[in-house]
């Protein structure tokens, strides 16, 4: 019977809209003790962090289905960026418990720790929006900073030392090196430089998981990967948002003159490194992650259009006289750049597809996904979370 009956929704229509994707976490407790009954327990648990964010959710996806034999928690606090609709097509898993929690609450990282006992933890869950970071920096460090050591705190009071198959991935960003003003790729070895409140926060995290590593003997990896883009990521980022607005014929904002430079990396190609370095990779050590993909944002916007002139059917350059260009964001990052040599020598892995190809599967799933951007956009799903757990 697995954990089927306890996902519930009203109709069968309902059932595939992801706004309306009911789940009961009363029911998932219940159902959780019947999966522990069918063995899953025997084997590895992993808490994922953030697993219905972005990134999260692909990471989810990829452990649930290959690992049928470990329990996968998934620990989100589905804040604006969370969605569990990114995960409907996992449709029912016996080995994907949800849990509705927040990693700034230390006593709630201690008791989801006591009670699902992780062998591992995969951390993702964070502020992720460098635009929010400028107008809100407190919202990242307390999420970024204090929910992270929140997070090795349970970690480390609940393997007492006893770390012998245990392992804190913590998932963060090339951002931390700064910017590349005169060529060059950040390295494993590069020295941080944050310039944002987000790129501070992300690199403050990083030194408590070394820090926890050094003090503790914590056994930890640490990714840093270069700009992520795929299906399910929230519409406020570069790509899905001009896929939007370009399909609406809304205005597309380009900041500055567009000649800020960013590494672009298939999100289902950051899951599958995230897969290898969690098994793979060496303890204390550190890997960079990125697509050897280097576009100016004014030539990648370009592309957009070319690609959804073609695939709208509007004649060529229709879609491009939609470009504005603002003001640019304040403290801008020129280039970023990722020298991924490492985990290709170490572990063997490189991106799987080209950008040409990721960027066609992208376009066309936001296209084939309308229900899902406009359900993120109107916050019909937010407002749907809030009446469905209240203060829970
Ligand atoms: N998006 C990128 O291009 C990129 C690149 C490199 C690294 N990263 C890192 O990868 C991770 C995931 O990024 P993303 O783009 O998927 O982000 P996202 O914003 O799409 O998702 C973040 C998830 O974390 C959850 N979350 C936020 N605050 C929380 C809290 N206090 N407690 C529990 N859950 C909380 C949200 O609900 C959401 O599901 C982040 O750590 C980010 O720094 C992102």
């Amino acid at each position: 019977m697995g954990l089927e009956r306890h996902l519930k929704s009203n109709s069968e229509q309902e059932k595939n809209d992801p706004r309306t994707f009911v789940f009961d976490p009363m029911d998932m407790e219940q159902a959780r003790e019947e999966s522990d009954a069918a063995d899953i327990m025997n084997n590895r648990t992993i808490l994922i962090t953030g697993g219905a964010g972005f990134i999260g959710s692909h990471v989810v996806r990829r452990f649930v289905s290959r690992y049928p034999q470990c329990r996968i928690i998934n620990l989100d606090a589905l804040t604006y960026a969370g969605n569990l609709g990114n995960l409907e097509d996992l449709g029912v898993a016996a080995n994907h418990v949800f849990v509705k929690a927040d990693i700034r609450d230390a006593e709630a990282m201690r008791r989801i720790f006591a009670e699902h006992d992780p062998d591992g933890v995969i951390h993702l869950a964070a502020e992720s929006h460098v635009d929010r970071s400028i107008s809100d920096p407190m919202a990242f460090v307390e999420t970024n900073v204090t929910g992270t050591v929140n997070l090795l705190n349970a970690a480390r009071e609940h393997w007492k030392g006893n770390f012998g198959g245990k392992r804190f991935y913590h998932v963060s960003t090339d951002e931390v090196y700064g910017s590349l003003h005169d060529g060059g790729f950040f390295l494993e070895t590069t020295p941080y430089d944050p310039q944002s409140p987000y790129s501070a926060s992300k690199a403050a995290s990083d030194h408590f998981v070394r820090a926890y590593g050094n003090t503790y003997k914590l056994p930890y990896v640490i990714s840093n990967c270069s700009n992520n883009y795929g299906s399910h990521q929230f519409p406020e980022k570069l790509i899905p948002l001009m896929i939007n607005n370009i399909r609406h014929n809304k205005p597309l904002p380009v900041y500055g003159k567009g000649e800020n430079v960013r590494d672009w990396l298939w999100v289902e190609d950051h899951a599958a490194a995230i897969d290898l370095i969690f098994h793979e990779g060496a303890d204390g050590e550190t890997y960079n992650i990125g697509g050897h993909n280097e576009w100016k944002n004014i030539d990648l916007v370009h592309l957009l259009c070319a690609t959804m002139d073609r695939k709208l059917g509007r004649a060529e350059g229709e879609s491009a006289k939609l470009i504005t260009y603002v003001t640019d964001r304040a403290g801008h990052d020129l280039r970023y750049a990722i020298d991924a040599g490492k985990i290709g020598r170490e572990l063997g892995w490189k991106p799987s597809i080209t950008f040409e190809q990721g960027l066609e599967r992208t376009v066309d799933w936001y296209l084939a996904n309308d229900a899902w951007l406009q359900g993120v956009t109107s916050g019909a799903y937010r407002d749907y979370y809030a009446a469905q757990y209240g203060d829970r």
